[in-house]
């Protein structure tokens, strides 16, 4: 066989396929329990709402638009549609702050390309979005980590960079139920990351990929409208805002945006042209009937879905659970984020589950940019029914339980 190594650019190299993957391909298995998979439940989709529009679409006169070659900025009307929405979220903006990616994944892409050179350094929350991780590192960045709640010096973030070869060129993080860990950011953190990042002259790159889905609580500002406040425009804010409508209407259409100040969109527009020339104008068209129609109505059934499921999932932690394991109380999301005692490791605890307990979860591990976290685990609740639930977090607790025991002898 070739040996492409030497021709595949450097940048190639941290482009791996991890050991986790590979356990997680045995995740079709009927037998098997997953609280895996971070997607949504697909009963909950609007397919009936999507086949009315794309229907629509093809018997009118917008038929020749979806199907024709169009803007890189995004199909106008929902771009309008969108910046309504964010000023009901407390972000005033234009329909020239709103850009329209494949999904917010390409945005996180894009926004790789666009900020880092290599040797840079991306602040990341230890653990972080494991996607984010994965679009970033093919520009080759240096990690360092951002902690909303901690008091590292903007110098001591300046020097590190330096040393690692660049500068620090954003920080990176989910305020809003993160994916892995389920939490928020508060307020105080929110403003600390924003000074942090005055400080150091660097972007806010805000994934708001779960923003919409609270289910207790109060919602917190968005950190691009707690800049806003600041600034009293979006056009002089260094925070850019990436949205998604994968996680409350349908994730295989592909659309999410970008909000942010004008000179970032232009950037983003130029990456685009060069990239994929624009999203899928006739899956822009559909999103856009569909959430006009009814995007308040879906997101309060999915909400009732997922609320009942994370409070089921709490429950049963707290039932089946030995001594010395914690978990997160998320408000929202998909997903809860257990530590279990010093000395576990996540991914041999997954392999042995995956054989006895028939449970699959995410070893945390894989969130971590420092390869740290051996003791976490992430699991999603947003496709298990109650039965799942019950049976899935008994046979992982007695797993556990036995492990840690094993451990203390
Ligand atoms: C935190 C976070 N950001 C971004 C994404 C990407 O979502 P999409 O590209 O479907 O909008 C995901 C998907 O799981 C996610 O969990």
């Amino acid at each position: 066989m070739l040996d492409w190594d030497h021709i595949f650019a450097t940048r190639s190299s941290r482009m791996r396929a991890s050991e986790i993957r590979e356990l997680l391909k045995l995740l079709d298995r009927p037998d098997i329990i997953s609280f895996a998979g971070g997607i949504p439940d697909p009963e909950l989709f609007p397919d009936v709402e999507f086949k009315d529009a794309y229907a629509e679409i093809f018997s009118g006169p917008a038929v020749s638009a979806a199907l024709q070659y169009s803007v890189s900025e995004g199909y106008k009307p929902l771009r309008e549609w969108l910046a309504k929405q964010m000023e009901k979220i407390g972000i005033p903006a234009g329909v020239d702050n709103i850009f329209i990616t494949s999904g917010s994944q390409q945005g996180l892409d894009y926004i790789g390309k666009l900020f880092l050179s290599p040797n840079d350094t991306a602040l990341v929350t230890w653990p972080t979005y494991l996607g984010a991780l994965q679009a970033f590192n093919a520009y080759e960045p240096h990690y360092d980590q951002l902690n909303p709640g901690g008091n590292r010096t903007p110098a001591a973030y300046a020097e590190a960079a330096k040393a690692a070869g660049g500068r620090v060129k954003f920080a990176y993080l989910s305020a809003d139920f993160s994916n892995p860990t389920g939490e928020t950011v508060d307020l105080a953190g929110r403003e600390r990351v924003l000074d942090l990042a005055e400080e150091l002259d660097i972007a806010v790159i805000e994934d708001a990929a779960y923003q919409s889905l609270r289910y207790d609580g109060e919602a917190i500002p968005p950190i691009l409208a707690l800049e806003i406040a600041r600034k009293g425009d979006i056009n002089h804010t260094r925070t850019v805002y990436c949205g998604s409508f994968s996680k409350t209407l349908a994730p295989g259409l592909r659309v999410g945006w970008v909000c942010a100040s004008e000179t970032v969109i232009r950037k983003l527009v130029l990456l685009k042209q060069a990239a994929d020339l624009h999203s899928s104008t006739i899956n822009q068209m559909a999103i856009c009937t569909v959430a006009e129609r009814g995007f308040d109505a879906q997101v309060a059934k999915i909400h009732r879905v997922y609320k009942h499921r994370r409070s089921a999932m709490l429950a049963a932690l707290e039932k089946y659970m030995p001594a010395g394991v914690t978990w997160t109380k998320p408000e929202g999301g998909m997903f809860v984020w257990v530590t279990l005692p010093k000395g576990m490791d996540g991914t041999a605890l997954l392999a042995k589950s995956l054989e006895t307990a028939k449970v699959a979860f995410v070893p945390g591990r894989a969130f971590f940019a420092d390869g740290s976290g051996e003791n976490t685990l992430r699991l999603s609740f947003s496709c298990a029914n109650d039965k799942m639930i019950e049976e899935g977090i008994r046979r992982l607790g007695d797993l556990v339980r036995g492990e840690a025991a094993a451990l203390a002898a």
